[in-house]
């Protein structure tokens, strides 16, 4: 396995995930971690990620120096990079212009970062070219004793170094990102050439893995679980039933704001297909006369989140003998978390839909999926048998069709809604474009607009359509989906939904406007 020393860029997951796509397993820890900490995790290679500090100040962080006694291949990448010469004895050179996009470098001499690597062959000199994506400002101006210099641009004479013998490697610019066409292999060359790591980290591995660590953990003991039907509560779900069958239990709560025929499908996946315990609770009318004449967003959010505690909790107080909950946390959660401890956070999610722990229930927890990236997590679900749609299907938020009816939610409103998403969807489906988008759904607009029908004017509601591509959630371009498309979705909700007599779509991308309207 591999260990990747978080130095604050948005990258470093990205690294991760790389590897791990390679089948060796990764995990990202703080710069400052101990020699102690290194040796309990026991890797056959570090990677040092990138950071959005300058070596050339005296506070900014430094790689523990143990990372270069400790025998184990080094690379250090971007920031990385020139933290290792630095400690090492080189030199870094800081400077305000930043060289961000596309470059070429130009491979010099055999190194085992590069080997059999190229994208182009310089005419002249015969030498290997590599198209990369460089993002940085510093730079390393002199490389270390024993170091040589292995790859240059115009622009940065030191584009990559290395010193083999030791199996310490640097590179300026990013080959994790998919810019740098060559990027996995010089990671695969790192990791399992120049590491020697094995590649064990698959699908069936982790969940053999898993089972047997929830088994040891669990005992025959039991489990609660709260399922949504989104990726990871249902994963979760999968993996627990095969590991302690029984002695799982899943509570679904339908609060009456879900996508059509979201509670049966989820019954008809785990409870009828599965045989998983699960208890359906039918929360709608509670959820939606809390609603009543709220109409600020962020209210509506606490009350629906409040409320999902308070019908979670009042069941579960109902099944005897449960000691643990299991929840779908996954790898990027933790990070973050971690990270906002230390400070160093640059990106935090605001939002999040697991509810607290009831207190008095002192349940310990069992998280699966804790050290598992979003993509992992889905062919987790594929390999333990969920249906694809169900595990490829577009994120949807905990508080569901509550913030996509604007204003103050009301039974009539929703049920409008529910038939007009699960029409756009249908038709999404039909055309090729569900998976060409990244999200895509229905809101409801609760104000009267004219139409006509037959001889008469008819005031009558406005659904909005919604679709967007994006590849993190935090920016985002709305889909430019066929204008034929958007017609017969259009044809469709106007002649099928009583009580709609207009749709648009909505053109705006994030930011400023955020993917949903509330
Ligand atoms: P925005 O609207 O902020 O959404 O651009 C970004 C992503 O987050 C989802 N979202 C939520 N998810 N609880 C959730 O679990 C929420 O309150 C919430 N609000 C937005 C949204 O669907 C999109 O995928």
């Amino acid at each position: 396995k591999i260990l990747i020393l978080d130095f604050g860029s948005q990258y470093t997951q990205l690294i991760a995930r790389r590897v791990r796509e390679i089948g060796v397993y990764s995990e990202v820890r703080a710069f400052d971690i101990t020699e102690d900490e290194i040796r309990a995790y026991n890797p056959n290679g570090i990677i040092l990620a990138g950071g959005p500090e300058s070596v050339t100040e005296l506070d900014s962080p430094r790689a523990p120096q143990c990372v270069f006694e400790m025998g184990l291949p080094v690379l250090g990448i971007c920031y990385g990079m020139q933290t290792m010469a630095e400690q090492l004895g080189g030199g870094v050179e800081g400077s305000q212009k930043r060289e961000f996009g596309y470059a070429q470098i130009r491979l010099d001499g055999e190194s085992a970062l590069f080997e059999d690597i190229a994208d182009h062959i310089e005419d002249e000199s015969g030498k290997r070219l590599l198209d990369v994506w460089m993002s940085h400002g510093d730079k390393v101006a002199r490389v270390p004793e024993a170091f040589s210099v292995i790859a240059s641009t115009e622009s940065c004479p030191i584009a990559a170094m290395a010193w083999e013998e030791k199996r310490f490697y640097g590179v300026q610019f990013h080959p994790e990102v998919t810019h740098t066409l060559q990027g996995q292999r010089i990671l695969e060359h790192f990791v399992l050439g120049i590491c020697q790591a094995e590649r064990w980290w698959t699908p069936a591995q982790i969940i053999e893995d898993q089972v047997a660590r929830v088994r040891e953990q669990v005992g025959d003991r039991h489990v609660l679980l709260g399922l949504s039907g989104g990726v990871d509560s249902s994963v979760v779900a999968a993996l627990l039933h095969r590991a302690i069958g029984d002695q799982l239990t899943c509570v679904f709560v339908d609060n009456g704001l879900l996508r059509k025929d979201e509670g049966d499908q989820v019954m008809k996946t785990f409870s009828s297909h599965m045989g998983v315990r699960v208890i359906r609770v039918d929360a709608e009318e509670q959820f939606l006369s809390r609603l009543e004449d709220v109409h600020d967003p962020e209210a509506k959010r606490k009350i629906i989140g409040n409320t999902f505690i308070d019908v979670f909790d009042a069941e579960a107080a109902k099944i005897e003998g449960v000691e643990f909950l299991a929840q779908g946390t996954i790898y990027p959660d933790v990070i973050e978390s971690a990270a906002a401890k230390t400070g160093k956070a640059h990106v935090i999610k605001s939002h999040h839909n697991v509810g607290g722990l009831p207190e008095t229930m002192k349940l310990q927890l069992v998280e699966p999926l804790r050290e598992l990236f979003k993509d992992e997590v889905r062919k987790l679900g594929v390999e333990l048998g969920l249906p694809y749609d169900m595990v490829y299907r577009h994120p949807f938020p905990g508080p569901g069709l509550g913030v996509r009816i604007l204003g103050e939610v009301k039974k009539e409103y929703a049920d409008i809604l529910r038939e007009a998403d699960a029409i756009f969807i249908e038709e999404l489906h039909k055309a090729d474009w569900y998976h060409k988008t990244s999200q895509a759904f229905a809101v409801f607009l609760p104000v009267k607009s004219v139409g006509v029908v037959g001889d008469g004017r008819r005031y009558e509601w406005v659904i909005a359509l919604r679709a967007v591509e994006t590849i993190d959630f935090m920016t985002a371009r709305w889909a430019h989906l066929p204008y034929e498309l958007l017609e017969t979705v259009s044809n469709r909700i106007i002649n099928e939904l009583e009580g709609v007599s207009r749709v648009t779509y909505d053109v705006s991308s994030k930011p400023p406007a955020t993917i949903e309207w509330e």
